[in-house]
């Protein structure tokens, strides 16, 4: 690739750093301050259409699949529409019913992956709407989609998705607002949202300080050989995303659960010789999750926590800074992509290209 890697080892390396900048670009301009709201000039949706959308339906694959899974939470907390994600692969193939009160979001960094593309020209086919949420302007799946939001993360390099990922949950998260705001979301919570999302680019750089500490703790876990994410609701999909992000760079084994199903399962595999990483927000599941860490900590399992306050019954916490209950999840997942680089780079792994992997997947 032709990016300049401005004095870092790798791309990866750059674009984790690049976030905060990256998520002033896809805020700039679009903040309506007088009516709490957000602007996006490229959704052609007028008021009385956004209240006629009673779904909202995500399709995107990996890292894109996981920002669109975080995306349905929002619209579900800020709009009470309901939504969800599906990896795009799966969609296309089960002859899912099309239905035209439905609104298709389709999320692709690329804009260019197959399976997504072929989801969007098959709803189309079908008179559906697709909105588009892509970082490559003018890539195909942004041409076929009849509106969208561009993330304006700028180039990203790296076969593992970073700064994409985090800017498309903020676009998500201004399609959450704007939804909203043409129904029940109040001016005051529109207002809370709005000034969240402007403390993201700070809270960036602060959690970003902490790379020598997260560094050392990559090296104490670079010999596992599986590792287990866990986190609730907001929670799932952040340890989703950081479990992907470990197995793509580092080769380690990792797999994701909902806290809430340790019992149904996982807790079996419980000991020392395999960590667990958990999410664990300070909102209303703030006690759950606690339990969960003590039903691990009680079978001698190791924890890693990323919380917004030290966690008793963790070995270690990562702290991140606290924002808006809906928002937490943007910021959570930063450190486990650290975690993950670093972990590859204690590995000697091959970071900005994995093997096996590739950059965007135009072929079935
Ligand atoms: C490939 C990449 C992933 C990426 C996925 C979707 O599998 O290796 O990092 O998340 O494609 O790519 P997209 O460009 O559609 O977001």
């Amino acid at each position: 690739a032709s990016y300049d890697m401005g004095g870092h080892d790798t791309y990866m390396h750059k674009e984790i750093h690049e976030q905060a900048d990256a998520v002033d670009r896809v805020l700039r301009g679009r903040i309506d301050d007088r009516f709490s709201t957000v602007h996006l000039g490229g959704l052609n949706l007028d008021a009385r259409e956004a209240r006629q959308i009673r779904r909202v339906k995500i399709l995107g694959c990996g890292t894109s699949y996981h920002a669109g899974m975080i995306g349905a939470q929002m619209i579900e907390e800020l709009a009470r529409i309901p939504a969800d994600a599906e990896p795009a692969s799966e969609f296309r193939y089960r002859n899912a019913v099309v239905d035209p009160d439905t609104l298709y979001v389709a999320v692709s960094q690329s804009g260019e992956t197959y399976d997504v593309l072929a989801a969007v020209q098959e709803l189309k086919r079908k008179g559906a709407r697709v909105f588009g949420i892509v970082n490559v302007v003018g890539s195909a799946i942004a041409r076929e989609a009849d509106a969208g939001i561009y993330v304006h993360a700028g180039p990203e390099v790296c076969v593992v998705s970073t700064k994409c990922f985090t800017n498309t949950t903020v676009a998500f998260a201004l399609l959450a607002l704007h939804l909203g705001r043409t129904r029940d979301l109040s001016v005051r919570d529109g207002k809370r949202i709005i000034e969240g999302l402007r403390k993201l680019p700070e809270q960036i750089t602060e959690v970003l300080k902490q790379e020598d500490q997260i560094k050392q703790l990559a090296e104490q876990y670079a010999d596992a050989r599986s590792m287990l994410f866990i986190g609730r609701v907001r929670g799932y999909p952040v340890a989703r995303e950081a479990s992907l992000k470990l197995k793509e760079v580092s080769y380690i084994h990792a797999e994701a659960y909902p806290a809430s199903e340790l019992k149904h399962g996982p807790l079996a595999l419980i000991e020392p010789a395999l960590p667990t990483v958990a999410i664990v927000p300070d909102d209303d599941l703030l006690e759950k999750n606690r339990a969960a860490l003590e039903e691990i900590k009680a079978r001698s399992g190791r924890i890693l926590a990323v919380a917004h306050q030290e966690q008793e019954k963790a070995d270690q916490t990562i702290v991140v800074p606290k924002n808006e209950d809906e928002l937490d999840p943007i910021l959570m997942g930063i450190p486990l992509q650290l975690l993950a680089y670093h972990t590859a780079l204690a590995l000697g792994r091959d970071i900005d290209k994995p093997r096996n992997l590739a950059k965007s997947v135009t072929v079935e």
